[in-house]
């Protein structure tokens, strides 16, 4: 069978670059801007196209050594073309961050973007192994998305599916129903709340400061949303339904976007807040908070 464009580009999680302009690429400063002194080694987690990286590596001249670890290889691939100017500065590892591998070095800022709630429900797993590859008075930034959620956990993203799925003729009631069948938990859910969150993280880390913004998403026409979505979820919702009728639900996707964006003037909006976690036991200060309007 002949994949659309859309189809093929969810397959790969192609066009990272131009989607995450729509929301992710904003946490890529918001998280540099609180990197202080001259770190030797960083480590992103989930690193996706190594936008984050690049960035660090133009920031930091004292990084001698810039992780990715990630678990797409095209992603992995997308990288390394990416951040081949650096050479030994560089390494991607494609890592599966459920099931994280030792690696020989000790970071002095480990970072993870929009990356913890695709690991629920065994973020514990991530959560040490950051504690035991931070070097001594490293720190964990983190960013974290917390959309509203309904009774069945659906919320975010999930709720640009369900109106989809409506449109091609499954009743709004159905969905919750038809995602469980299919294995494919709700996105609200998986990002769990910030104070179920704040308890996980304070297993492992004492929450030195946090900051929370509200990252909102517009598109310009239906199928920038289309392309975002692919980009961003890449099969994760399309897998509930046959293969004939995925193509049609990407443009639906796009069209519950776009009519929002008509209708609110915005897709969607909903807080995220960056983590500044150091290990317990190396900073017993009271959390700080902050809200950044920007
Ligand atoms: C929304 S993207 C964020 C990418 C990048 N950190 C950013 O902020 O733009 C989520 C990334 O996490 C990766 N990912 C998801 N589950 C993973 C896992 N179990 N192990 C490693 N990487 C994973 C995806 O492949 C994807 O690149």
């Amino acid at each position: 069978m002949t994949l659309s464009g859309t189809e093929a580009q969810a397959r790969t999680l192609g066009g990272y670059d131009d989607a995450s302009r729509l929301r992710q690429v904003h946490d890529r400063d918001w998280v540099l801007d609180r990197v202080t002194g001259e770190p030797e080694v960083l480590v992103d987690l989930g690193s996706g196209i190594g936008q984050l990286l690049q960035a660090a590596l133009e920031r930091h001249p004292s990084l001698r050594l810039a992780v990715g670890l990630e678990r797409s290889e095209h992603r992995i691939a997308e990288a390394g073309e990416r951040l081949r100017p650096y050479a030994s500065r560089v390494a991607l590892h494609q890592a599966d961050l459920t099931a994280p591998a030792p690696l020989p070095h000790r970071a002095d800022v480990v970072t993870m973007t929009s990356v913890l709630h695709w690991l629920f429900p065994v973020e514990q797993r991530v959560l040490a192994w950051v504690r035991d590859h931070l070097a001594p008075g490293g720190s964990f930034l983190l960013t974290t998305y917390h959309p509203a959620r309904d009774e069945h956990g659906l919320g975010g993203e999930d709720d640009i599916v369900r109106e989809a799925l409506t449109g091609l003729g499954i009743a709004p009631e159905a969905v919750p129903g038809l995602l469980a069948d299919r294995g494919v938990l709700p996105i609200a859910t998986r990002t769990r709340p910030e104070d179920e969150l704040a308890s996980l993280l304070g297993e492992f880390f004492t929450v030195d400061t946090w900051w929370e913004r509200e990252a909102t998403v517009t598109v310009g026409e239906a199928a920038q949303y289309e392309h975002f979505h692919a980009a961003t979820f890449g099969d994760y919702y399309a897998s509930v339904l046959e293969p004939g009728l995925r193509a049609e639900f990407f443009r639906a996707v796009g069209r519950a976007g776009w009519r929002r964006q008509q209708e609110r003037g915005r897709v969607s909006a909903m807080p995220v807040r960056l983590w500044r976690l150091v290990p317990r036991g190396q900073d017993s200060a009271q959390p700080r908070q902050r809200t950044d309007t920007t």
